[in-house]
This record gives C-alpha cells, structure tokens and sequence, in this order.
C-alpha cells in the first residue's frame, strides 16, 4: 500500500526530507488556518499583514494578541507524529524538517527525543543533538518576538502579556517597537532559509508533505520540485491537495496514526 511504498521509499533515500503544515499540529489542538475549524474563518487575514504593522502597529497588536489566544491557548505539546519525525530524524532517516508552522512544536519533539533515556535506534545512550534532523521553520516562530530596531530576540510570553495588559504596541529597552518573529503576509521568507528548502526539495530522493493544503507558496511549488529531480513524493492529509497529482503516494490519513506506523515500517 501507499504507507508502505513511502516506508521503503524513506529507507532507501540518501536524503529524505518532511514538510509540514498545521495539519500536524492539530491534534494538539493548535487550530489549523483553513476549513471550518480554520483561524482564518474566525480572523480577517488582511488585519496580520506586514502593511498594517507597519502603518499602524497598536492595532496590529491589539489584534494579534486575540489571535495568539486563538492559536495558542493553554498547555500545547508535540503529538506522536512529532514525535515520530524526531526519532526517523534520530535514527538517520531523515534529513530535514521544513515546516511552516511557527509553534515550535518540531524543536521541542527533537529535543525531547535527544533528552530521551531510550538512546539511539542502535541502543547507544551517548546518541546526541548531532543526530537530530535539522528544523528549518519557513514562517518563523511565533512564540518569539523580535525588536525591529535592534533585531534583539526575546520570548514571546512576556511580550504578548505586556500587550494584553494595554502595552500597544510593546516596544524593546532600545525604544524599537518589537514585531512576533514570523512572517507575515506581504512579507519575504527569509531567504537564505527559503534556498535551503529549494535545494533539500531538489536533492531529496523521498519527499513527504505532511498536513499541508499546499495552496501557499513555497508549499505549493515545493512537491513538484521533488518530483522533478526524480524524487519519490508522499502526501499525507485527511483531504486531498492541489499536489496529489504528482504524488507516488496520498495517504488520507490522521497524521498521528499515519505517522508512527511509517516510522514502524521503516525501523522494522
Ligand atoms: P492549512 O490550514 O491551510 O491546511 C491544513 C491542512 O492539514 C489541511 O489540508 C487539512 O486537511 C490537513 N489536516 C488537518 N488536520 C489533520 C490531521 N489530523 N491529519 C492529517 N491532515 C490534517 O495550513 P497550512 O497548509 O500549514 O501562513 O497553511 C500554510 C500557511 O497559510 C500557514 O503557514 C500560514 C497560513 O496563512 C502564514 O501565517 C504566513
């Protein structure tokens, strides 16, 4: 079947890479962006653009600080597809993790899995962050903030409190108003990051989009750049893409049960 095809297919790569949307964090109760369930239902998109951040900053605070609640309210952890990117990752698997997701949850599934008593795939415990699939976060990260003056970084928490407590916009010790470390529409990816997916895409002999609706660029190109140099490419969603076209593999799955069983074929 298609899970077992991208199990063989990850195996025999000398570079697998996963790309993920916010399909995979989910089921850990980060909303996605799209569907009715999406942010973007209950949020005007146009009102978190670069544009208005910089024409009128107190409102695009004001407004991103509902939207944080929104995405980010209480106690989120990775989840076992997560998890399972972090231990194919582990066990020299797979290459990288390109994600548009900005809640950290890869970094933090990776450095649970390097803080694991388990050791290594081979049972060495001395295994360590070497060993880790490199994270590349496309969007940034939206649990930092970042001065537009200095370009100093701090965590986030702080900041979207001093907000929500009426600091609008909040602004840095250097007097420069502090901006969430992501990307924002109408903004440029950062591009040395940006070349990095293009060439993991290129490069890699296995290719798995994972919980994305690949309709946003780079998302959407990306797949179709695997497939061009020859790689075999896998989907795994709950609905179809623009992209299962040229898919080798479409796995309509939940990520979470999709995931650790592809991890399991791959190991076995
Ligand atoms: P979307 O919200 O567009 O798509 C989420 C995808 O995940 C959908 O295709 C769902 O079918 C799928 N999905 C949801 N739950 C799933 C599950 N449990 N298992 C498998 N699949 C599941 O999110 P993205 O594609 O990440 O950009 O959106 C891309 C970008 O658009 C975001 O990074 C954001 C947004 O505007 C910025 O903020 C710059």
């Amino acid at each position: 079947n298609d899970l077992e095809r991208l199990a063989t297919a990850v195996r025999d790569a000398d570079t697998a890479v996963a790309f993920t949307g916010a399909g995979i964090s989910a089921p850990s109760g980060v909303p996605t962006f799209r569907g009715d369930d999406g942010v973007w239902e209950q949020f005007d998109q146009g009102q978190f653009a670069y544009g208005r951040f910089q024409r009128d900053p107190e409102g695009f605070w004001a407004d991103r600080v509902d939207l944080q609640r929104a995405m980010f309210d209480g106690d989120f952890e990775p989840n076992a597809a997560h998890e399972a990117l972090a231990a194919m990752g582990r066990d020299g698997h797979l290459e990288a993790v390109l994600t548009q997701n900005t809640d950290g949850l890869h970094g933090d599934a990776a450095a649970a899995v390097g803080d694991g008593d388990a050791g290594d795939a081979d049972g060495d415990p001395a295994a360590t962050a070497a060993d880790e699939p490199t994270v590349l976060e496309l969007h940034g990260n939206s649990q930092r903030v970042r001065c537009t003056d200095c370009g100093k970084r701090k965590d986030g928490d702080p900041i979207f409190e001093r907000a929500a407590d009426g600091e609008l916009p909040p602004t840095c010790e250097c007097g420069g108003v502090f901006k969430p470390d992501v990307v924002l529409f109408g903004e440029q990816l950062p591009g040395a990051v940006l070349q990095r997916s293009r060439s993991l895409a290129r490069e890699s002999d296995a290719f798995l989009a994972i919980g994305s609706s690949l309709v946003v660029e780079p998302a959407a190109s990306l797949p179709r750049l695997a497939a061009s140099t020859g790689g075999t490419v896998g989907i795994v969603n709950l609905e179809s893409t623009p992209c299962d076209d040229v898919a080798d593999a479409v796995v309509r799955e939940d990520v979470t049960e999709a995931l650790p069983r592809l991890r399991e074929l791959i190991v076995e």
